[in-house]
């Protein structure tokens, strides 16, 4: 079958790129995991670090993964296949959509809470108790798995429209009203009693916290949100035409990411001061904020709901709305990978292939539904692990195989100027050395952690 070569999309304009891109990676991981992440690691340190990796780590690899994608106009697998010989590099892409594939099984059961929850704040507000406390629980199994159900049923339906009309056009209308909401709540946050103590924390760095853990964590969080390290933005790379520059668009989406997370930080940490000033208890014993569950699911909504009215329920629904829309353009480029493999290397057509990958991975997602503490386990292997691990052999693979000028090459069209810059200076010495060496010490330092 022929057809299979035309069905492979373009994206229609730079900017659909840029915010199909930034979609992907703006998601749970910046509103979610980023302010838990700064809360927990002595505030504007963690910030000052995780900028540092995203820079010296993050760009790099992302400028690698979009040129290895253009360049071969392939999935993660047929890519590496196009570019190398022997059995490295078709299992750099199979790793990447294992990761994939399993990464995608938790995350929509995460995003399935967020999406429930708009309704429990509509049920609450409506004054239906019953309703709002069975959406609440998190420990209910058949609910986890019918929002991961409906969940994904979404990503489907988008993926199965295709790059440009599906992918392009659905990041194109969310990520604009993203941001908005985001500012509105901001700046009504800001006018709460307690807001500035937040603030103080957010962004007062404490010196004193920098430590090899913090460090860990902030590369961690910087592959995890940059949605690097298992062939994400390698794929919607494929998609790209000849003549858009790509350090440029990488530089975009590196800056919205980091700025999306950066604001949703502004938003949830003086929103967590706000809310104990209101007498709602946001740490613990040992004088640590609340992370990641409770403070999303615990303590915002407690905050809405002492807003109380009107308010409460716009806050309330316009919060997990927005979180619920960050995750799908995430999940949407976390399916794409598996379909793209399927729709290349196996020749089905792309509606089938969506239907079909989805379907399995649906599967999983309801045996995590029903096992929540699988999460941890599934976090520590595929993120913690596998995409650095993923990262570091795509540095290796085109430092070493492919040849870092046959990837100034591909980056020279649609960048004219680029040998009269600094870039072909500094990006070859960091692919080449830099990032693979700090991936290699954060990868031998977590597996030593967990190993002893
Ligand atoms: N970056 C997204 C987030 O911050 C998650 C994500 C989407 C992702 N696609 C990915 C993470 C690919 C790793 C790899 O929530």
């Amino acid at each position: 079958m022929a057809e299979h070569r035309t069905e492979r999309g373009n994206w229609n304009s730079r900017l659909g790129f840029v915010l199909a891109a930034a979609g992907s990676a703006v998601g749970l991981g910046n509103i979610w995991g980023f302010p838990t992440q700064v809360a927990d690691n002595g505030g504007a340190s963690f910030i000052l670090i995780y900028l540092i990796c995203c820079l010296v780590v993050g760009l790099p690899v992302m400028i690698a993964e979009f040129t290895i994608g253009r360049h071969t106009r392939r999935n993660p697998v047929g890519a590496f296949k196009k570019l190398g010989s022997g059995w490295f590099p078709p299992l750099i892409g199979l790793w990447g959509v294992m990761c994939g594939v399993m990464i995608l099984s938790f995350y929509l059961v995460v995003a399935g809470w967020t999406f429930g929850y708009v309704f429990e704040e509509i049920f609450y507000f409506a004054g239906l108790t019953a309703a709002s406390e069975w959406v609440a629980d998190l420990g209910n199994g058949f609910k986890n798995a019918l929002f991961a159900v409906l969940f994904m049923a979404a990503t489907i339906a988008i993926i199965t429209g295709g790059v440009s009309n599906g992918i392009e056009r659905a990041t194109k209308t969310m990520m604009p009203i993203l941001i908005v909401v985001l500012v509105i709540m901001i700046i009504y946050v800001f006018t709460l009693q307690g807001s500035m103590d937040g603030l103080r924390l957010y962004l007062l760095p404490d010196f004193t916290a920098i430590n090899t853990n913090l460090v860990f964590s902030a590369l961690g969080q910087a592959f995890f949100s940059l949605s690097l390290g298992m062939g994400a933005l390698l794929t919607y790379g494929s998609y790209l035409k000849k003549n858009q520059n790509i350090v440029e668009s990488a530089v975009y989406v590196t800056l919205a990411d980091v700025g999306i997370a950066f604001l949703a930080g502004l938003l949830i940490i003086p929103a967590m001061f706000v809310a104990q000033y209101s007498g709602i208890t946001i740490m613990g014993e040992d004088g640590r904020l609340f992370a990641s569950t409770t403070l999303v699911f615990d303590v915002l909504p407690n905050l809405f709901k002492s807003m109380g009215g009107a308010f409460g329920l716009l806050f309330g629904t316009s919060f997990f709305i927005l979180l619920s829309m960050a995750a799908l353009t995430s999940t949407i480029s976390l399916l794409e990978v598996p379909v793209s493999y399927i729709i290349d290397e196996h020749k089905v057509p792309r509606k089938k292939a969506a239907i079909g990958v989805g379907g399995v991975v649906m599967i999983f997602a309801i045996i995590v539904a029903l096992n929540i503490s699988l999460i941890d386990v599934l976090v520590t292997i595929f993120n913690n692990v596998g995409l650095p691990l993923g990262g570091l052999m795509l540095c290796v693979f085109l430092a070493w195989f492919w040849k870092s000028e046959n990837a100034m090459d591909e980056i020279r069209h649609g960048y004219d100027n680029m040998d009269q810059g600094l870039f072909p200076k500094i990006w070859p010495f960091f692919v080449t050395y830099i990032c693979p060496l700090l991936i290699a010490v954060v990868l031998g330092t977590t597996l030593y952690n967990l190993l002893s």
